[in-house]
């Protein structure tokens, strides 16, 4: 007894005729690649047609040449001498397939359907490309894929090692048909490092990737520090450059005042040992003189005072002023004058 007919006859003693069956019934494929269907009938029988999308493509006769709608549908015994099954391809799959495909064997078989679904690839890119980058300093890469079908998982590596998801995020959008998708990684630049996006389908045997690198350049200097540290600076030695000023002025007034008392002594002196002896005029012009230079620096009242040589009237007025340095100064061409007055009488 031939193992077939044994089948049909339990088949049919449990009340179940014309079974046959659709492998698979759900398939996925990659756009551009070829989708396979086989049926398999319990039975004899006679003709039998697929349909994709609502439309007849293919119709299979038993025996005879088989009848296509175009050269994209083909069907053939899956062997040589078996006619219970029948492999049925689809070439070159595109979105337009994608859908329903119905097996229909005349007679009491009925019809199965199962289902196509093609995947589709688009691009992938990094919209930043190779970029310089500050160090430490938070950086982003923005990979965008557009025109995939559906939205691919988008993943990262940085030197070939992946990234933790909690550094990136992604968002799709419908765009027609397709999708666009928009993955935001975010970290900080330690190194120069590789940057690569991944993107993965189902169907894909390797996920499509692009990648940038990065060069990680020194910070720049803090200019508002380096400004503040500057002007710090410039202030202090201003300060310093002042004290200095401060000092140095102080040494020659106080080097000056030993040359202005000798002066004075002199001149006291000159005046109690030749009085008369010289012209009035030429004494005065030289007071004169001797008093420029030293109002250019300062005369202290306290050295003035101190010149106890002094036994005229300008040494009380010297006396009285002791401790107004401004007065003193001022004064000094008053003293002088009187002092003048003092060498002229
Ligand atoms: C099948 O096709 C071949 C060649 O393509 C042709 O010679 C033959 O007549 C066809 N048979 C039938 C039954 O149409
Ligand atoms: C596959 O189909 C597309 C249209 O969907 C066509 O442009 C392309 O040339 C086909 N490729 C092959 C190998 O037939
Ligand atoms: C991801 O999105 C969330 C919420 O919008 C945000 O808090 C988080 O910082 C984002 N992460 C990255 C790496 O962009
Ligand atoms: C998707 O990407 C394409 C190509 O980059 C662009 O033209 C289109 O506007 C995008 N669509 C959406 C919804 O972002």
């Amino acid at each position: 007894m031939d193992i077939e007919l044994c089948i049909w006859l339990i088949l049919c003693a449990t009340g179940v005729t014309g079974q046959f069956q659709v492998e698979p019934l759900d398939s996925t494929v990659l756009k551009g690649s070829d989708a396979r269907f086989n049926a398999t009938v319990l039975g004899k029988w006679e003709v039998m047609t697929w349909n994709v999308r609502g439309f007849l493509v293919l119709t299979v006769p038993r025996s005879g040449n088989i009848s296509s709608s175009s050269e994209q549908f083909s069907a053939s015994f899956c062997s040589a001498d078996d006619a219970s099954c029948v492999a049925f391809t689809i070439r070159n799959t595109s979105r337009m397939e994608a859908g329903p495909v119905i097996c229909t064997v005349q007679g009491d078989y009925g019809s199965k359907s199962a289902l196509l679904h093609v995947e589709e690839s688009g691009t992938i890119q990094i919209k930043e490309g190779d970029m310089k980058v500050v160090q430490d300093e938070e950086v982003e890469f923005n990979c965008v894929t557009s025109a995939w079908f559906p939205s691919p998982v988008v993943s990262w590596n940085l030197n070939g090692d992946t990234v933790d998801s909690s550094h990136y995020n992604s968002t799709h959008a419908a765009h027609g048909d397709s999708f666009n998708s928009s993955s935001v990684l975010k970290f900080h630049a330690v190194k120069n490092s590789m940057v690569e996006c991944l993107a993965m389908l189902q169907t894909l045997s390797n996920p499509l990737s692009t990648s940038v690198h990065f060069v990680v350049v020194p910070r720049p200097p803090d200019w508002t520090v380096l400004i503040a540290v500057v002007c710090s600076f410039g202030s202090f030695a201003l300060v310093v450059l002042l004290i200095l000023g401060i000092i140095f002025c102080y040494k020659r007034k106080k080097e000056k005042e030993p040359n202005y008392q000798d002066e004075m002594t002199k001149r006291v002196r000159t005046q109690s040992q030749s009085s008369g002896l010289r012209p009035p005029g030429h004494k005065q012009g030289r007071v004169n003189a001797d008093y420029v230079t030293d109002g250019q620096t300062s005369i202290a009242p306290n050295d003035l005072t101190e010149s106890n040589s002094f036994e005229m009237p300008d040494a009380v007025y010297y006396h009285q002023t002791e401790n107004d340095y401004k007065t003193a100064n001022n004064n000094a061409d008053e003293g002088l004058r009187k002092h003048r007055h003092a060498t002229t009488v």
